[in-house]
């Protein structure tokens, strides 16, 4: 049986399958369909319940993974992209909006980040683990406001 050449999309194709969609973007199909099941990307069903996206949909995929590269989480690239009309991708003034929100996350987490490295350099070579005295156990005494017993040791949990 002769091989067959992998399927090749004209790039004016206006619709495209979540195969070539996954194809293109490098993004695999169960992914697409987790992005389009919490509503960051939308397709239409053909009569035989298929899916097809417009091709902008590249666009959007492409916005998706370069904000989770940088630790957006996907409840707030939903709410960026829900700040976009439906009909059409980002475009280049909707990015540069949107990144620099981004950088500001980005900035402030790696503040975060920061302070927590001096805490824990803090805790190099004490080794206490006191829940009432230890920074990063008890950061800025903020267990003792909440009244007497035991508390939580991570207050923010990462989404
Ligand atoms: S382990 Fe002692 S201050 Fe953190």
């Amino acid at each position: 049986m002769p091989e067959q050449a992998p399927e090749r999309v004209a790039w004016d194709h206006v619709e495209l399958t979540v195969g070539e969609v996954a194809a293109r973007s490098g993004v695999a199909v169960s992914a697409l369909h987790f992005y389009e099941r919490r509503g960051l990307i939308a397709s239409r069903r053909t009569s035989g319940n298929q899916r097809r996206y417009r091709r902008d949909v590249l666009r959007r995929v492409s916005f998706i993974r370069v904000s989770q590269r940088v630790g957006i989480p996907l409840a707030r690239i939903a709410e960026a992209l829900g700040t976009l009309p439906a009909d059409r991708a980002p475009n280049v003034r909707d990015w540069e909006r949107l990144s620099k929100a981004w950088r500001t996350d980005l900035d402030a987490r790696i503040e975060q980040l920061e302070r927590l490295r001096d805490d824990l350099t803090d805790c190099i070579g004490c080794g206490c683990l006191s829940l009432s005295r230890c920074v990063l156990a008890n950061p800025h005494d903020a267990l003792g406001h909440d009244g007497p017993g035991p508390r939580r040791l991570l207050v923010d949990e990462p989404e």
